[in-house]
């Protein structure tokens, strides 16, 4: 046996807190980075139920952690613990990032900059565009966030299961950011046809069509699209979901899922270490996995 010591006093300690922790895929892709670049760090998941979640936040100040990404159900309920909190993070009232500064803990929402990055390339695009997000959880506040605040969308349309969930979205960014023309729809088919034809741009933001359930997709969201259309779909469990093959094969541009992860992480990564991680590589090697 060849021992290889990889890990010693210098070896800086990220991970990831949240309950349950078990599907998190943030581990493999930090430590593959961290292993492409070289850095002396390593990822761990710590399932951490919230009744954990301030001892948590002391142990990593006393052992000197150098960052978490935060998860389900922790996100909302860890920000009257940080010291200092993002712009992003504030607005929306969820971080998933923490960065331990030599006791100072800071939070930020990367998911914000992983929605930034992956509508980028599509920006003329999107300006004064109408939008239409489909579900009104974490993930859907920030993807309305960062259309109102960087894309200068014209109009938001929120499509949920729960409807009220959805109203209470669009009373939230109205009072929020002040960006009022926002309307809230049930998740019912039919009713929908024309909100989905007139949207520039569509995100699902819900658990629809994530492994094992990979079919759902067709029963409730839509199934018709333009070439002039872009479909963001945040699952990436299978990489690309239903919606997107559907998405791609009637023409329409398509965003996955992996591409908003591996960004988010990104961001995460350079918040901790300082330098950028190498996205294409990580990309690349976490794609081959999940579809192996
Ligand atoms: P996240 O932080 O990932 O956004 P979340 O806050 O739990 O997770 O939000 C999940 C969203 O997906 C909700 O909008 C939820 O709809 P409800 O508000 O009606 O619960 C939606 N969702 C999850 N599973 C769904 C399903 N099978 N069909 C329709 N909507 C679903």
């Amino acid at each position: 046996m060849q021992i290889q010591n990889k890990f010693n006093h210098n070896t800086k300690i990220v991970g990831v807190i949240g309950h349950p922790i078990k599907h998190s895929f943030s581990p493999l892709m930090h430590n593959i980075a961290f292993e492409l670049s070289g850095l002396n760090y390593i990822y761990l998941p710590f399932d951490v139920p919230p009744s954990a979640l301030k001892d948590s936040l002391r142990g990593m100040i006393a052992l000197g952690i150098k960052g978490f990404n935060v998860t389900i159900p922790l996100k909302e309920k860890v920000l009257p613990h940080l010291k200092d909190i993002s712009e992003e993070a504030s607005i929306i009232g969820a971080v998933n990032t923490i960065v331990n500064d030599d006791g100072i803990l800071r939070g930020y929402n990367t998911d914000v900059l992983g929605v930034i990055e992956s509508l980028l390339p599509y920006k003329d695009d999107l300006q004064g565009a109408t939008v239409t997000v489909i579900g009104a959880g974490g993930a859907s506040r920030s993807v309305i966030y960062s259309l109102i605040r960087n894309f200068k969308v014209e109009r938001i349309n929120i499509v949920n299961r729960t409807e009220q969930l959805a109203e209470s979205l669009k009373d939230y960014f109205s009072t929020k950011m002040l960006f009022s023309n926002i309307k809230s729809y049930p998740l019912v088919p039919p009713d929908l046809v024309d909100v989905f034809r007139n949207s520039k741009l569509i995100v699902n933001t819900t658990s629809i069509g994530m492994y094992p359930d990979v079919d759902d997709a067709a029963t409730t969201i839509p199934e018709s699209f333009t070439k002039d259309q872009i479909v963001f779909d945040v699952v990436y469990t299978p990489v690309k979901t239903k919606l997107l093959k559907i998405a791609e094969s009637q023409g329409a541009s398509i965003i996955t899922g992996l591409k908003m992860f591996v960004e988010q992480g990104a961001k995460s990564y350079e918040i901790w270490t300082g330098e950028q991680m190498p996205k294409e590589k990580v990309f690349k090697a976490l794609e081959s996995y999940l579809l192996s």
